[in-house]
């Protein structure tokens, strides 16, 4: 693979995915725009999400991946971009606490528009329509004149993507996520939340711990580290040429970043080796995401970890896996002795939605069980295998919706019309994403306890 990469090397090659742009004067011209604007991210802090990622992979901590199926141009309220930032807080601190070790926080958020289809039409009735393909592109009515795709939204992508990066920031750094409002980040919480009480309990115990360090003279004033987070972004890199306009030299490396968010992904639909997205994704040094689909064969696995990560770097790149919860067994191992066979560093996060869509009512929905089992299957999976369980990947909101069944409140197939408003995927709400948090950490601190085990014994 010795072909010459740049920003555009990918256009020679075949791809998936593509809108049909009618106008593609104004898609050009809405790229060079693009590509006059300031990144939103900066090659530094992509190096530094790497390296903690590095440390994921040598089983020295864990990636917390989630966020918006589909971020919507509609929805951009500061309220929502709070509310999400706050879950996910609570879900960091309850993983954090409970497995003792880093938690590596990202977001799919702030870039998070662009939406892989299986199907290029959708039907309602006898009108066929193109289907929706997220804000980036074109709108999600059912009409011909929001469906017909349109340059101008990647304008409009990027301007919200930096004005909720900017609100996030000032969260992360900015006093909001100091571990003294532990409690605070209860506020809001839906009161009579089966999690509420669970929480109160962990989050007295980190106030009596800060009490006790305050004691002995570290403060959030003297420790920047009680007061602030490192938050990171990402989304799928779906669009290229929306990726390109936003790849630029780093100064310092001479390298080239993808500046649209800190870490991309791959989806499982479009990762053939000899196609655009992966040519595109090898070039740049950001940490790279590859969602690993029942279809991934060990051989695929590596050939494409051939082209993404031929140096073979720690943090480089997360194997994202999306089996379902009934066939994760079924897959997964044949990954893990493949790449252990051959020594690759890899991080493995588990995307215990994607494997689990049904429909019910006509709604697409995803049961709780089927979530958590997953997501204990991939960790026993692990721990039978010697590997490090090093993540999870899931879609979810800050707000109340009914999108997934089940639940410690016990949502049903009736309750999903309640406050079903997801753009795309259904997402797990407030309350079920820190109860997944909650039973992670008691995984997680179990498998400490074994090794301790194993050196005490
Ligand atoms: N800086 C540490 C970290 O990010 C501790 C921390 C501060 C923290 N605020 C937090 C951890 C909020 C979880 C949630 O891990
Ligand atoms: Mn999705």
């Amino acid at each position: 693979m010795a072909q010459t990469w740049t920003p555009n090397s990918w256009r020679q090659k075949p791809i998936q995915q593509v809108p049909d742009f009618p106008d593609m004067a104004a898609l050009s011209a809405a790229e060079a725009q693009l590509a006059t604007y300031p990144p939103l991210v900066f090659a530094g802090e992509a190096r530094r999400l790497k390296s903690q990622l590095a440390n994921v992979s040598e089983g020295k901590g864990f990636l917390l991946q989630g966020g918006d199926c589909a971020e919507s141009f509609a929805e951009h309220g500061a309220d929502t971009i709070r509310d999400f930032f706050r879950a996910f807080l609570q879900m960091a601190v309850v993983l954090t606490f409970g497995a003792q070790q880093p938690v590596v926080k990202v977001g799919r958020i702030a870039g998070q528009f662009a939406k892989p289809r299986s199907s290029n039409i959708e039907k309602q009735g006898d009108v066929e329509l193109p289907s929706y393909r997220g804000d980036i592109i074109n709108g999600i009515e059912f009409n011909e004149k929001a469906r017909i795709p349109d340059p101008e939204r990647q304008i409009m992508a990027y301007r919200q993507s930096a004005a909720t990066l900017n609100l996030l920031r000032a969260f992360a750094m900015g006093g909001y996520a100091n571990l003294e409002n532990v409690h605070q980040w209860m506020l809001g919480f839906v009161k009579e939340s089966p999690q509420a009480e669970r929480y109160r309990k962990l989050a007295n115990r980190i106030s009596e711990t800060m009490d006790f360090m305050k004691a002995i003279g570290i403060t959030s004033e003297n420790h920047p580290s009680l007061r602030e987070t490192d938050f990171f972004t990402s989304h799928e890199a779906l669009l290229l040429g929306y990726e390109q306009a936003l790849t630029r030299v780093d100064s310092t490396s001479g390298d080239w970043y993808a500046t649209s968010g800190h870490m991309i992904w791959i989806g499982d639909r479009t990762r053939q080796p000899d196609h655009a997205h992966i040519e595109y994704c090898r070039g740049i040094k950001n940490p790279l995401g590859l969602k690993c689909g029942p279809s991934l064969t060990g051989d695929g696995l590596i050939e494409l970890i051939d082209l993404l990560n031929p140096q073979n770097e720690a943090g480089r790149l997360t194997l994202i896996c999306r089996f379902g919860h009934d066939k994760v067994a079924e897959h997964l191992p044949r990954l893990i002795r493949a790449v252990e066979k051959e020594g690759r560093k890899v991080v493995w996060s588990c995307d215990p939605m994607h494997g689990n869509t049904i429909t019910l009512n006509n709604y697409k929905t995803r049961p709780f069980e089927r979530i958590l089992s997953e997501v204990e299957s991939f960790f026993q999976i692990h721990r039978a295998e010697g590997t490090h369980p090093g993540g999870i990947h899931i879609e979810m909101t800050g707000n109340d919706v009914t999108e997934c069944t089940g639940g410690a409140r016990a949502l049903s197939g009736a309750d999903l019309a309640d406050r079903y408003h997801t753009h795309c995927d259904p997402r797990l709400n407030a309350d079920q994403a820190l109860e997944l948090a909650f039973l992670l950490a008691e995984r997680m601190k179990g498998g400490r306890d074994e090794k301790r085990m194993v050196v005490n014994g």
